[in-house]
């Protein structure tokens, strides 16, 4: 009881380093649940909630883009796996988020691996999670979309197939759940990047990402992403990229966990690990693909991702977007708008107008 007095004293103060002392005193699921449980509560506390929308969501015209016919205030989204069954959409806007990625969702609810599944490795700010999909179901996810729409911010459908669907029945589930995120979502993902889906990896591969995106087409004109492994040779990533982009893709999201287990000091045998260990690796597999897809789709980078020097390093690489999820649970509520504020500092600088200017800028110098 006096963990959650101090947690919610905390919550209202806004104070993260308290906050994050009392949630890290928990196991790491049952500190989400209370951050969840937060995030669902924020709406319904109107001053608390505008205070936060006033104070972390920064609309300078700098920093605004439009992509896929959407505008975007700022670039930093909420990578998915942290709001799954699309519980906290309308509190993301108060985080500062500038769009978020709900998900993964399958087509029927499942319950995700055994537990315990989530560990942190809080001396190098990084996570290892071995989730496995766990989430209500894209019938469920959908319900909770309908109540909340039309969302504050632009958000992308993240969708993976059920674990007991056999992976000869792959296309189905696939179908399936874009039929369903279609019309209440402005973005989808397709997820074949997990580490937690036994075989789901295997998917990345061109033969299976050209059939994917073919059906995909037929099915929807909205933009339809795929996010990829960082566990990849840049050669094999590229070429899958390209498959997937000329096949409809409409963007590539790159990367997911990865399951270099040595990255850690003190790794589990199981799940992907991200945070502050996987930003360079995932940095350099997504500067391998920005060199070769640049121009040719969008591209969004994730991994490791929470300052605005690692944010402005993808964005100048080639990324209209960035994601960060592990970010959250280690820098608090003001993560987003410190990247956010220090993104302007950094193109003010450089002597950037407008981020359209600063994304891709290190290709078009080389490139001169
Ligand atoms: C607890 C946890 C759950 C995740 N679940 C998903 C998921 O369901 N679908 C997905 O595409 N990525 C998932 N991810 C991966 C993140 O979206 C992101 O790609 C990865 O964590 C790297 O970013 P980060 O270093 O900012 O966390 C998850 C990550 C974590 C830490």
């Amino acid at each position: 009881m006096d963990k959650i007095i101090k947690f919610l004293k905390a919550l209202i103060l806004l104070n993260y380093k308290t906050l994050k002392k009392v949630l890290f005193q928990f196991d790491p699921e049952t500190a989400h649940s209370l951050a969840e449980l937060g995030l669902r509560s924020l709406p319904y506390i109107p001053f608390l909630n505008d205070y936060m929308i006033k104070r972390n969501f920064i609309t300078e015209s700098m920093l605004s883009q439009e992509l896929f016919g959407l505008t975007f205030a700022n670039p930093v989204g909420l990578g998915a796996g942290f709001d799954k069954n699309a519980t906290m959409v309308k509190s993301m806007r108060a985080l500062g988020f500038g769009y978020t990625e709900i998900g993964t969702m399958t087509p029927r609810p499942q319950e995700g691996n055994p537990k315990p599944r989530l560990f942190r490795h809080v001396e190098e700010k990084s996570i290892q999670n071995a989730m496995g999909f766990n989430n209500e179901g894209a019938y469920t996810v959908v319900k909770n979309l309908d109540k909340v729409y039309p969302y504050n911010i632009p958000i992308g459908a993240n969708v993976g197939k059920n674990k007991t669907t056999p992976q000869e029945h792959t296309l189905s589930d696939y179908k399936t759940l874009i039929n369903k995120f279609k019309d209440i979502s402005d973005y989808l993902v397709i997820n074949i990047s997990s580490p937690n889906t036994p075989n789901l990896r295997d998917l990345q591969n061109e033969e299976f990402i050209s059939e994917l995106f073919t059906m995909a087409k037929e099915l929807t004109k909205k933009p339809i992403l795929l996010k990829i492994a960082p566990d990849m040779e840049a050669k094999v990533a590229i070429d899958l990229c390209n498959a997937a982009v000329d096949s409809g893709a409409a963007g590539i999201i790159a990367t997911n966990t990865t399951i270099d287990y040595t990255l850690v000091k003190n790794p589990k045998e199981i799940g992907g690990i991200s945070g502050a260990v996987l930003a360079d690796k995932s940095y350099e597999l997504f500067q391998a693909i920005a060199k070769e897809l640049y121009g040719k789709t969008i591209l969004i980078s994730v991994g490791g991702i929470s300052d605005c020097n690692e944010a402005y390093r993808r964005l100048k690489a080639g990324a209209s977007l960035v994601q960060s999820l592990s970010g959250l649970i280690f820098e608090g509520p003001s993560m987003v708008k410190k990247i956010n504020e220090g993104l302007i500092e950094l193109m003010k600088r450089d002597g950037f107008n407008n981020i359209q200017e600063v994304v891709g800028s290190d290709l078009k110098n080389n490139k001169e």
